[in-house]
């Protein structure tokens, strides 16, 4: 009798556990989906480096940002410097990009003197964000309505 009670309060015990071991992952993935987004959006308007709202806009369609004239080879060219929207950004590209000091080489043609000259240009700043933090500003881009 003593024992069977003891197996039966062992039991109710262990399943209490599994329940309650069950309920904070709920609640852990709950709240990593809205601490998620929130920590994107921080991350995205204040990670450590300027914001990328300044250039990519709010929405991150980006903008043109300004507009100038180019002289080469003797020929005016009349160029704007145009971030990018990055809503639809590949994840790898995204990755890379954040912590790259360079843009890595890439052919142009004759004709596009404004492209080549904001490309080589590296505009956008490297960053020193960690893989949880780019999942978070990823994250927080593909989920902006
Ligand atoms: C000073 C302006 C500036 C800031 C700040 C900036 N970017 Fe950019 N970003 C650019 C420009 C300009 C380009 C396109 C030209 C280039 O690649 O250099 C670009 C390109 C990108 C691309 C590549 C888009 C593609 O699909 O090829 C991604 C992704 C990106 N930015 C994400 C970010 C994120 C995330 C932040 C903030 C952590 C940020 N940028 C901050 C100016 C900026």
């Amino acid at each position: 009798m003593k024992l069977n009670f003891l197996i039966l309060f062992s039991l109710i015990i262990i399943c209490s556990l599994k329940l309650f071991a069950d309920d904070t992952k709920l609640v852990k993935v709950n709240n990593s989906f809205i601490t998620k987004f929130e920590y994107g959006e921080l991350l995205y308007n204040n990670p450590r480096g300027i914001g990328c709202n300044s250039c990519h806009g709010s929405d991150a369609k980006g903008k043109k940002i300004v507009s100038f004239t180019h002289i080469y080879d003797k020929k005016k060219y009349n160029c704007a410097l145009s971030v990018p929207d990055i809503t639809n950004s590949e994840y790898d590209i995204f990755f890379k990009k954040i912590n790259s000091k360079k843009n890595p080489s890439k052919k142009f043609s004759k004709e596009q003197v404004c492209e080549k000259l904001v490309y080589k240009a590296n505009i956008m700043p490297a960053y020193f964000l960690v893989e949880e933090e780019i999942d978070a500003l990823y994250y927080y881009i593909k989920n902006l309505k």
